[in-house]
């Protein structure tokens, strides 16, 4: 299927003064892992994340962009800030985001869109509440959040979009979801994207799962056909465990 990308996402932890240490540890221990690994860190831990990572295999993400170039939008940064200090991924539309600052559809859709112009990476989060689940409308929503991400984005850009599927219930609760119920959402996603873009292509998207994803689940969640990595985010914050989950895949 895709390519196999594990990400960290750090969310708000680790200050900038162990960054720089702590990336030189992923660095060693993720050497030889058979996947693209990238760390996506608070913007500002992106420059010493950035110098640590130099000349490695290791790729620096953000956890979030602005939509617009430039302008009057205190606090917020763009995606030439990003590409400027070599940042290549940017995570968008993290169910956090969604639930605490506001972030739609509508402005995934936007930071998607920009990201691809300016030429960062961007890994788009869809997933359910608990109660959406229960409701069993899991995939109706899941096929909107994607829908709407990619409108407008023309094929050959769309390809380059790594898809999280992220399911909220599962996130930072240690409530992993089965392997089954993760490849089901997968590979509903992977056929959202056939029916978007076409049949022979949708293979060649990256879709990964996100939450609870530690070192004793990986191997078993990304050994389903439409699971294509991690979005890791607690057991990104120690090398050892965000390292097994690299390597675990096979
Ligand atoms: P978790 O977070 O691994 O701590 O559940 C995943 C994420 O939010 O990306």
């Amino acid at each position: 299927m895709g390519k196999y990308i594990v990400a960290g996402n750090w969310k708000m932890n680790k200050l900038p003064s162990e960054t720089y240490n702590y990336v030189k540890e992923v660095v060693e221990a993720t050497k030889g892992s058979k996947c693209e690994v990238v760390c996506c860190t608070p913007f500002v831990c992106l420059a010493p994340a950035i110098e640590a990572a130099k000349g490695s295999h290791v790729k620096i993400g953000a956890e979030n962009l602005h939509f617009e170039d430039k302008g009057a939008f205190t606090g917020e940064v763009s995606a030439d800030m990003l590409r400027d200090m070599g940042v290549e991924y940017v995570i968008i539309g993290h169910s956090e985001r969604r639930q605490y600052n506001n972030e739609t559809d509508e402005t995934v859709n936007l930071k998607t869109k920009k990201a691809l112009e300016k030429g960062l990476i961007p890994i788009v989060c869809v997933g359910e509440t608990l109660e959406q689940r229960e409701a069993g409308i899991t995939m109706d929503l899941i096929a909107i959040q994607i829908k709407k991400a990619f409108a407008g984005i023309p094929a050959a850009d769309a390809k380059k979009v790594i898809i999280a599927y992220e399911p909220i219930w599962a996130i930072g609760t240690g409530k992993t979801a089965t392997s089954d119920q993760a490849e089901e959402v997968c590979g509903g996603i992977r056929k959202v994207i056939a029916e978007l873009y076409c049949e022979k292509c949708a293979p060649e998207f990256t879709i990964q799962y996100g939450g609870s994803m530690k070192p004793s689940n990986a191997a078993e969640l990304m050994s389903k056909p439409d699971i294509d990595g991690g979005l890791i985010g607690g057991a990104s914050l120690v090398a050892a465990d965000f390292a097994a989950i690299t390597k675990a895949v096979e």
